[in-house]
């Protein structure tokens, strides 16, 4: 069964702690809660929530005009609301979640490119085969496309529509079995096929729901699949597309795209408060190795993932450490979306004890230590560091030309 609400005993102690347990409610409380004394009590909970004071006041309050199941309901959304700012900013507290849909849930940026490219190959007509809570359906649709969601799970069907609704947007949404649609009426058929079993996320392309044979079929049309990052690159098929996205830094997604849809072969995306910034293939001409230059490069991991380390070299006029280590360095300093830069400051002892004095004489008492191709535990190393003085500094442990090698540096 699908999981709504919070357990009512832990939900009265502390219904805002982040980790309150779900438990499971049945469709009729979500429902309800659309319903207009629903809203209210909606709105009740929301404000009770911003208001801080004390949880077990709110719900004796709420409890005068309500049932515990429903009570329960509403605080949890309330709850779930304020959870889902974190993906979708100002729109979370319009929107209805469950709890695994919203973890489940594509984030609002992420899901709005992958739109926007939908909308920029002239595709008008979108379906979601596994849509969710609307995450992504929700995107399609603000950006101009009709679409159609569908999804085994009646609840999700429900939040899903209310979400449309509750934002304006068009668009139809059925419980149905994915890999018995139709597609062929759609520009666009979508998938983002869940990676999570009972026992939790799963790397089994076959245990995926739908599965990666049904993937496979969908990338024979015109098609858009989200996947997980770790997604090996042997598994892309001839003539797809596979693009990572990051966010603000952190490797979100592999997509593939299909058909009219695909415009390269690997690409990465890099979404951040300066927008978008997009690297593919087409723009890597290889880079050598060398020694390392007066600044250090630390690419995006959607760069890394994508494969296109030497674009960036190749896109600061440097080149790598070893050709096996995403570090970048150039005789340049260049500010890139696609790279954290760093000055290299000096170069240090890599053996354990020298380097020890090195940074007892520099006084550096707190020290962030970023490694590559080194098997370096960095908390454990700074332990028995035992560092002691007011200085601050940032220790790279790597390999250049297979030999360990450690240099201070600083961001710029
Ligand atoms: C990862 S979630 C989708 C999240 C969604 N893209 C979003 O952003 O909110 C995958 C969804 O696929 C649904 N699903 C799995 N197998 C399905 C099938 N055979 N037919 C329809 N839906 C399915 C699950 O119920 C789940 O809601």
């Amino acid at each position: 069964m699908t999981k709504l609400a919070l357990r009512p005993t832990e939900c009265q102690i502390g219904w805002r702690a982040v980790g309150c347990e779900d438990v499971p409610v049945d469709l009729d409380a979500f429902r309800w809660l659309l319903s207009e004394p629903g809203q209210r009590l909606l709105e009740a909970a929301g404000a009770a929530g911003a208001a801080g004071g004390s949880e077990l006041a709110a719900q004796s309050a709420l409890r005068r005009t309500a049932s515990p199941e429903h009570v329960a309901a509403a605080l949890t959304q309330a709850e779930l609301r304020r959870r889902a700012v974190a993906k979708f900013g100002d729109l979370a507290g319009r929107m209805y979640f469950t709890p695994e849909g919203l973890e489940q849930a594509t984030r609002l940026p992420v899901a709005a490119h992958r739109a926007a490219r939908v909308q920029a190959a002239s595709a008008a007509t979108v379906v979601d085969l596994g849509c969710g809570i609307g995450g992504d359906l929700v995107a399609f649709a603000r950006a101009g496309a009709t679409c159609v969601g569908v999804d085994l799970d009646p609840l999700r069907v429900e939040v899903a529509r209310a979400n449309l609704e509750t934002l304006g947007l068009g668009g139809a949404v059925t419980v149905a079995d994915a890999t018995a649609i139709d597609t062929a009426p759609f520009d666009v058929a979508y998938a983002d096929p869940a990676r999570r079993t009972g026992k939790g996320r799963t790397f089994d392309v076959d245990d995926w729901t739908p599965p990666w044979s049904f993937v496979e079929s969908l990338l024979a049309r015109d098609s858009c699949v989200k996947l997980a990052p770790g997604l090996p690159h042997a598994l892309v098929p001839e003539g797809v597309e596979a693009e990572w996205v990051s966010d603000h830094r952190e490797v979100k997604e592999a997509v593939l795209w299909s058909g009219r849809l695909a415009t390269t072969r690997r690409r990465a995306t890099v979404l951040g408060d300066g927008g978008l910034a997009t690297l593919t293939d087409e723009d890597d001409p290889g880079a050598p190795t060398g020694p390392v230059g007066e600044f250090l490069y630390e690419p995006d991991g959607a760069v890394i993932r994508a494969g296109l380390v030497t674009a960036v070299a190749s896109g600061v006029d440097g080149h790598l450490l070893d050709e096996h280590i995403a570090y970048v360095t150039s005789g340049a300093s260049f500010r890139s979306p696609f790279a954290r830069g760093y000055r290299v400051l000096e170069e240090v002892p890599f053996r354990e004890k020298p380097l020890r004095a090195a940074l007892r004489e520099r006084r550096i008492g707190r020290l962030t230590i970023k490694k590559r191709g080194v098997s370096v535990v960095p908390d454990e190393l700074r332990k028995r560091l035992a560092l002691r003085g007011d200085e601050e500094s940032t220790l790279v442990l790597t390999r250049v030309d297979g030999k360990g090698t450690a240099f201070l540096v600083e961001p710029f």
